[in-house]
């Protein structure tokens, strides 16, 4: 078998809806993903006046379940069907698990570009606009909490936003979702409210990922609603407090109550994911209590393991730099045997594609920073200012993912990832 690149090209031509309806020819369209990326594609699609047959998904959270109006099926329930390849044409939509639904539409008979494409072929990049520059938080495994240097702080307009929003949809016409943070805090911008409305307005998904340890309008946020909502928890008590550090697990509680209460009240239909960062010592009890209130409050528990962020501190330690005080402290709580980890994949550094590679996070100010996993090192690229196909050959050339492969260190998030199956999430 050849070895993979790591870096797999990306086609910066992303499909037209003219182009989608003529390798669909006439067949009925499914997403392969009933979470927020094939909601995304379920947007680009209808935006687009293209409409789906409805959604596969082999989890049993969307069995029995309607998303966006249409059926959830079992996968076999379509792909079994005889005569499948003549009637149906699926979307594969899934941010982890995309390889395997590929594989699963190959056993059914399905041509890769004939019978089935990625949801990656309709977007060939990611985009994160980091609408907040800053955080309330000084998270230990978080280079808010573990790095001396910092980039610019500042918040993104609504106006700026809108540019942004402007320019994807004019180079991306199948986008289906925008993340709204990397390494900020995005409900502490003050204009969070437009920049959901705009999105929504846009019929483009929004996804954030907060700490909800602040004070803020939840009825507010709840009527903007954003496509999903990821609340970031580890622990309860001191123990979340230990990682999230500066923060108040009883702030946290509250908010979480708040925000299931004003979903209740309103019949929000976005979804909430308690994301759970897993280590050694919040594995237990803690576990089972946010587990519980989860499940309680109607969000989905998503388990992920808690890793030591940004990949700056990935490089410090292989080529022996001191790390700083708190990602020493962070380190000893980490489940997974970092250095063992580090060793493998530098020993194999091209033995895995890189994850990462179309992720583009755009910084508040415009500026596109190398990277979804490194912290400081940015492009001389300004967002607004340089044309798609440009920008992922900046990126593609980058000294950044050179030094960053020939040591492997985009391959140390992948014994993470892999471990998000073990975990069940
Ligand atoms: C840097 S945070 C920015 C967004 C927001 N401030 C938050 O914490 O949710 C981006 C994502 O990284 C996750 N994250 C932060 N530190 C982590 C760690 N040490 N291990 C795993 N995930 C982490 C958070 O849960 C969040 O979804
Ligand atoms: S993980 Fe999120 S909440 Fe914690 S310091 Fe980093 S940006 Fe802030
Ligand atoms: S810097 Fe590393 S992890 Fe990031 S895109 Fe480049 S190779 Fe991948």
């Amino acid at each position: 078998m050849s070895q993979p690149a790591y870096l797999s090209p990306i086609d910066t031509r992303s499909l037209s809806a003219a182009a989608l309806a003529t390798l669909a020819r006439g067949r009925d369209i499914y997403i392969w993903g009933g979470a927020f990326v094939g909601g995304g594609v379920w947007k680009a699609l209808t935006r687009n006046g293209l409409a789906a047959a409805g959604f596969l998904d082999s989890s049993p959270r969307f069995h029995g379940r309607k998303l966006r109006g249409l059926n959830v099926f079992k996968p076999d329930e379509i792909l079994g069907r005889p005569g499948a390849r003549q009637s149906v044409f699926i979307i594969t939509a899934s941010g982890h698990w995309e390889g395997q639904l590929q594989e699963g539409c190959r056993r059914a008979g399905l041509i890769e570009g004939e019978d089935f494409i990625s949801f990656n072929d309709l977007t060939p990049i990611q985009p994160a606009v980091e609408i907040s520059g800053l955080c309330n938080l000084r998270c230990q495994g978080c280079p808010r909490g573990n790095m001396d240097e910092h980039p610019p702080a500042g918040f993104m307009s609504a106006e700026t936003y809108t540019e942004v929003l402007n320019k994807l949809l004019r180079e991306i016409p199948l986008l289906g979702s925008v993340q709204l943070y990397t390494w900020g805090e995005p409900l502490l911008n003050p204009a969070i409210y437009e920049i959901l409305a705009e999105s929504r307005r846009r019929d483009v998904l929004t996804v954030i990922s907060t700490n909800l340890n602040f004070s803020i309008d939840l009825a507010r946020l709840v009527e903007a609603g954003p496509g999903l909502m990821r609340l970031s928890a580890s622990g309860c008590g001191a123990d979340y407090e230990k990682t999230h550090t500066g923060g108040h697990w009883e702030r946290f509680e509250a908010n979480f109550w708040s925000l299931a209460k004003e979903m209740a009240a309103s019949k929000a239909d976005f979804e909430v994911e308690l994301y759970y960062h897993l280590y050694r010592h919040n594995q237990g009890r803690d576990f089972q209590r946010l587990k519980d209130m989860a499940a309680e409050a109607g969000f989905t528990f998503r388990p992920i393991l808690g890793c030591l962020y940004p990949w700056d501190n990935i490089e410090k330690i292989i080529t022996g730099q001191g790390l700083s005080e708190a990602a020493l402290r962070h380190l000893e709580l980490i489940g997974a045997d970092l250095p063992a980890i580090i060793d493998e994949a530098a020993q194999n550094p091209l033995s895995e594609p890189c994850t990462q590679v179309r992720c583009f996070p755009i910084d508040w100010d415009l500026r596109l920073l190398g990277c979804g996993g490194w912290y400081l090192p940015r492009l001389d690229v300004n967002f607004l200012e340089t044309p798609l196909a440009e920008m992922v050959k900046a990126k593609m050339e980058s000294e950044l993912c050179r030094r960053c492969a020939a040591r492997g260190i985009h391959r140390v998030n992948f014994p993470f990832m892999a471990d998000q199956a073990a975990i069940g999430s």
